[in-house]
Order: C-alpha cells, then structure tokens, then sequence
C-alpha cells in the first residue's frame, strides 16, 4: 500500500479528565514529511499517542487515507495502515530480535526480514537476543525496523534519534526520507534534535500546551530566529 493521507479536524484529546490536546487541526498529504515540534510537556507524544489510538478523545475526528478511524482501536488502527514507534520502544523483552521483527511482518514473508537488517547490520548480529538484552539504541533500532516491516501508509515516530549514534543517525534520515518520497509512506516525526528534524520535514508543527501555535515550512522556521527562540527555547538550531 502506497503513502495515505492524515486528516486530523478539531481533534481534543487527553488523559481521563485531563485535557492536553486542545482543538487540533492539520493535513499531512500522502507522502509527506512533517517535524512536529515543541518544548518537553507541550503534548507532541500525546499528539502520536492520540492519532494511534491509545489516549482519551473529547472531541474531533482523524482519518486515514479514505478511511475515518475516529472510533477504532489501536489494533484496528494498526490494521488500516498506521505504524507507530513509541517513545518508549513496545520492544517484547523476552522474545528474541528475530522474533520481535517476526511480529512486525504483519503477513509478509519471512524473506522481508532481510529489509531490516539491511538497514540496520547491527540487528541482524543481534538476532537471537532477547530484547532485554538490548542497548537502548539497538531497541530504538528494533522499534524502528518493526514498524517499517509492516509497511505501514502513515508513520509516526516519537523521538526516532534518542539514543543512536551520530552515524546512525543520519542513515536513518535518509532512510525515512527515501521512503517519504518515494511515496510509501507519510511520516509524521516528533524530533529533539532540530537540525536534524529540519533537514529531514519539508513542513513543521509546533505546539505549544496542547495546541499547534506554528504551522509552515521547514526552510521558513530556520530563517525565524525569533520563533525558534520563543517556541523551542533555543538561540540556534545547530549544523
Ligand atoms: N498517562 C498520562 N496521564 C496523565 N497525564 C499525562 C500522561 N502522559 C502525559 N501526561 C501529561 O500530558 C502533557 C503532555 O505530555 P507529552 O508526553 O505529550 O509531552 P511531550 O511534548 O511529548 O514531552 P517530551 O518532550 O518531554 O517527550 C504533560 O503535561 C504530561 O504531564
Ligand atoms: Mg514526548
């Protein structure tokens, strides 16, 4: 399935009584690359959270390609297209690596193993494992590469960077920018590291408790120092 598009309107969401999202609205064409951006505590994990169907809803409605997934669950999300790799990773500690990408197949054979180790050599080293016996940047690693092997139409990543190193760092932008523009999948990426998240997203969303205060290009945040400085709370965003 080729890249969907992410149509979120009037979306309110939160934990039981406490409200976090207030009133969110935006489109993420099909195979789009979008930073989503924002100080610690302002809702961007919530944000993924709430599109992948695992927080509270108040309010709005969030569709997916032609689909309006405002009622399902999480699972049946997941169904419908939508991949999603936490900021805490969902690595399964007592299966093995090969086992936790096994569950990420989601149907696909098992020869679709070889996309992941191909991105990250390290995995397939590491491949009989347990996840518990994993450094935090190789769970990253793991996280990442099961839910690309579903090929997902919309992609969600909270943090993707934490915990890798520089070089892998950058091997894996480039690798979720190929898959952006080649059209299978649009990816929504919330990102600390700016340079990084600006070179990546053609577009960028900051929010700002709970709400979306900056909406626009990538190019066009870079040269706005004073929102940089205002809404990141940083003076440069690095090289
Ligand atoms: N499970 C929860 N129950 C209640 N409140 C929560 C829960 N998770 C987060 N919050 C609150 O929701 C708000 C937004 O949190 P969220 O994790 O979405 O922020 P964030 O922008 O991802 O921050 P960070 O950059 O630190 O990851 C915070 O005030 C937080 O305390
Ligand atoms: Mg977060």
């Amino acid at each position: 399935m080729p890249a969907a598009r992410l149509d979120i309107k009037d979306l309110s969401a939160g934990y039981g009584p406490t409200r976090v999202l207030e009133n969110i609205n935006f489109c993420a064409e099909k195979g789009a690359r979008i930073a989503v951006l924002g100080r610690n505590g302002v809702g961007k994990t919530t944000l993924l959270a709430t599109i992948a169907g695992q927080t509270k809803r108040y309010q709005g409605t969030i569709r997916l390609g032609d689909a309006d997934v405002t009622q399902m669950d999480s699972t049946a999300r997941a169904l419908s297209g939508l991949g999603f790799v936490p900021q805490s990773r969902g690595i399964f500690p007592s299966l093995t690596v090969e086992e936790n990408l096994f569950v990420g197949l989601k149907g696909r054979p098992r020869s679709a193993l070889k996309e992941a180790y191909d991105m990250f050599p390290r995995l397939y080293e590491r491949r009989a494992n347990s996840g518990s016996n994993l450094s935090g940047g190789e769970q990253q690693m793991l996280s990442t590469a099961r839910a690309i092997l579903g090929r997902p139409t919309v992609l969600l990543l909270d943090e993707p960077l934490e915990g890798l190193a520089p070089v892998i760092c950058e091997e894996l932008m480039q690798a979720f920018s190929r898959l952006a523009s080649g059209g299978e999948m649009t990816i929504l990426m919330v990102e600390q590291r700016i340079r990084s998240a600006l070179d990546f997203a053609e577009r960028v969303i900051i929010l700002e408790r709970g709400r979306i205060v900056w909406d626009g290009t990538s190019d066009g945040l870079a040269s706005d120092r004073d929102t940089i400085d205002q809404l990141l709370g940083v003076t440069s965003i690095g090289h």
